[in-house]
């Protein structure tokens, strides 16, 4: 059989080929190329970005199909400030979005886009979010000039032919989704490792359903279905059709006993979705018959069933997951997960051609080549501080490759959600664990909720923001409007989530971590799971209800009561100061507010 010619249009829909027509004629690429997202074609493209530099391959015997990009120093997160909400008017987009007139916009991009595929090929690249056919699933095709842009999202998406099917039965609404790394190769130019360019623009049209995304290949930048379409976009589509996109995990827990119960969790990034989602209880708990499923790390589609009951699926098929931190200690789920068949950015390289990060294993390698392609070695890194990899350097692992993962992880209907849990990374004032009195109040406290930022975007590190229900950077309408739709929810289910707050990061006056974390955190997960399940035992306190000591499964820990009561100690200054800290966020969204929220804001400040 002959090789198939990928300049061959795999579809019939005529609404696409007429936009991929349109698109080249704007961009001009050199070729366009089709993909069927078949293992040939993706062994090929893995081939060429070895051969440009883009890819290493690591060891085979080590690392079986696996490869190291090293990106562009300047591209290494997502970019926030070049993210844009190009709603109609700017109170579609809301104070906390930056809004450029859409009319504007579409002139500027169109400035940019002009050319800016020449030389390169330019991928058509179908995917879908959520499994293929689903009635929860949407879809979108991408079209980029980035090769590892394919290849990352047959990992993180399902795509090609089988979501070409779906397209041409044309059922459901298709998201174009166009991306340029914004680097055009002049005739003969020798092309860099890591093409983009110093613009960068994310940009999003929640009304007509269109992303267009310029200047960078990293991460949420340009992985389009992620966070553009499966959070920004889909946020606008739940809005409208009565579903939740959100930045959560989906976790399965089971008890000795054998029931069941899925958990989602909104924590923003770089705050423990992904270990928290292939948590491994402490041996006590296995032994007694506990068990932990993941379905999903990063954002979870919600929609209430023909019953009234919140459902949720996955819309990912991979993890795009932070690297540092991550070891066979902490998350040994991870490590089986990307032990294989996984990309890896901005890692470093070792001698034996494997990767290594900071907090992989105990003992550093001897030497390595770090992510900027530079020399590293422990002895370099005691005196200057230097990291072998970058602090937001991330693996694309398949998530059937999760030893965890649920049987229903791809289940069309999704799995039914008990509870609900915020969280962030907070130094002071955050307990450990607190429960929401009811539905309203658990939407005041995610949306008031604050964290530490991290390195997952670029941005100052370590100051506290108000990042209601992680969903600060990635909500694609008017934060206000949100919060309504999170308070309307209610009347669509039978049966409300309960909803909890944790924080694995408060930390004790001498600045280090009061609680383990990782595996331990089953502890409060079975606290929650005790009050879902049984109204499991717990203290009223103004900010909500709160586990005493002796509510906790301690076997196989020693963690003093003094202890804990100070982990969970309630900071009646650091309330009135965390207060004020949500009213700053409420005038700024004070014309859209829900009154609920208000009077919750009352409530909780008459109960203090
Ligand atoms: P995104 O992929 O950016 O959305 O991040 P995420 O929310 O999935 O965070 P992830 O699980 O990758 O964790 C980020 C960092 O937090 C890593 O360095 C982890 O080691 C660390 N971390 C995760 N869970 C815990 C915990 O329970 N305690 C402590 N101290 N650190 C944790
Ligand atoms: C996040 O920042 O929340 C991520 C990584 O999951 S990215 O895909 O780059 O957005
Ligand atoms: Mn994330």
């Amino acid at each position: 059989m002959s090789p198939r010619d990928p300049a061959q249009p795999l579809s019939a829909n005529a609404h696409l080929l007429r936009w991929v027509e349109k698109m080249a004629a704007l961009t001009q690429p050199a070729a366009i190329h089709w993909v069927d997202g078949s293992q040939e074609e993706n062994d090929s493209l893995c081939a060429q970005l070895v051969a440009s530099r883009t890819f290493t391959k690591l060891n085979e015997k080590l690392w079986p199909g696996c490869f190291l990009a090293r990106s562009d120093p300047g591209d290494v997160a997502r970019v926030e400030d070049r993210t844009f909400i190009c709603s109609n008017s700017r109170d579609g987009a809301g104070p906390t979005n930056n809004w450029v007139n859409p009319f504007e916009m579409r002139k500027t991009l169109k400035g940019l886009f002009t050319g800016c595929m020449a030389g390169r090929t330019m991928f058509v690249l179908p995917f879908s979010m959520g499994p293929v056919g689903s009635p929860m699933s949407q879809l979108g095709v991408q079209l980029t000039d980035s090769p590892y842009v394919v290849v990352n999202t047959r990992i993180m998406a399902r795509i090609g032919l089988p979501v070409i099917r779906e397209i041409d039965k044309a059922e459901k609404r298709v998201v174009p989704c166009m991306h340029s790394v914004g680097a055009p190769l002049a005739p003969g130019a020798k092309d860099v490792p890591w093409p983009c360019n110093k613009e960068k623009y994310i940009v999003h049209f929640p009304e007509t359903r269109e992303i267009w995304s310029y200047g960078s290949g990293y991460g949420g930048n340009a992985l389009l279905g992620k966070k553009c379409f499966a959070l920004r976009i889909a946020s606008a589509m739940a809005r409208d059709e009565g579903w939740m996109a959100e930045h959560m995990l989906i976790l399965g827990v089971e008890n000795p006993e054998g029931h069941k119960h899925y958990v989602a969790a909104a924590f923003p990034s770089a705050c423990g979705k992904t270990n928290f989602a292939m948590l491994i209880p402490p041996a006590h708990f296995q032994k007694q018959g506990w068990k932990l499923t993941t379905v999903g790390d990063d954002i979870a589609w919600l929609k209430p069933d023909a019953h009234g009951r919140l459902h949720a699926i996955n819309p990912e098929a991979g993890f795009f997951g932070v690297a540092p931190g991550t070891g066979l200690k902490t998350n040994p789920n991870a490590m089986a997960s990307l032990a294989k068949n996984t990309i890896f950015t901005n890692c470093a390289l070792t001698p034996e051609g494997g990767v290594w990060w900071e907090g992989m294993t105990d003992e550093p390698p001897t030497e390595c080549v770090d992510w900027q392609g530079k020399k590293w070695t422990p002895a370099l890194a005691k005196e200057t501080g230097a990291k072998a990899a970058h602090a937001n350097a991330r693996f694309t692992a398949p998530a059937k490759q999760c030893p965890t993962m649920d049987s229903d992880w791809e289940s069309p209907e999704g799995v039914p959600i008990s509870a609900i849990i915020f969280g962030g990374r907070r130094a002071t004032t955050m307990p450990l664990v607190y429960q929401a009195f009811n539905w309203s109040s658990g939407v005041y406290m995610g949306a008031t909720m604050g964290s530490e930022m991290t390195a997952a975007a670029a941005g100052t590190i370590g100051k506290v923001r108000r990042d209601p229900m992680a969903m600060l950077p990635f909500c694609g309408y008017n934060m206000g409007d949100y919060f309504r739709h999170w308070i309307n929810m209610q009347r669509h289910l039978s049966e409300s989530p309960r909803i909890f707050h944790v924080n694995w990061f408060r930390k004790d006056k001498d600045g280090k971590f009061m609680w383990p974390g990782f595996s331990e955190n089953m502890r409060v997960l079975k606290w929650i799971f005790d009050r879902v399940r049984a109204g499991g035992r717990a203290k009223e306190t103004p900010i909500g209800w709160v586990p005493r000591h002796k509510d906790i499964e301690w076997d196989g820990m020693d963690f003093p009561e003094e202890k804990f009561e100070e982990l969970q100690a309630f900071d009646r200054a650091g309330w009135r100061a965390e207060i004020l800290g949500h009213e700053e966020l409420f005038i700024d969204l004070h014309t859209h507010l829900p009154k609920e929220l208000i009077y919750e804001r009352e409530l909780l400040i008459c109960r203090l």
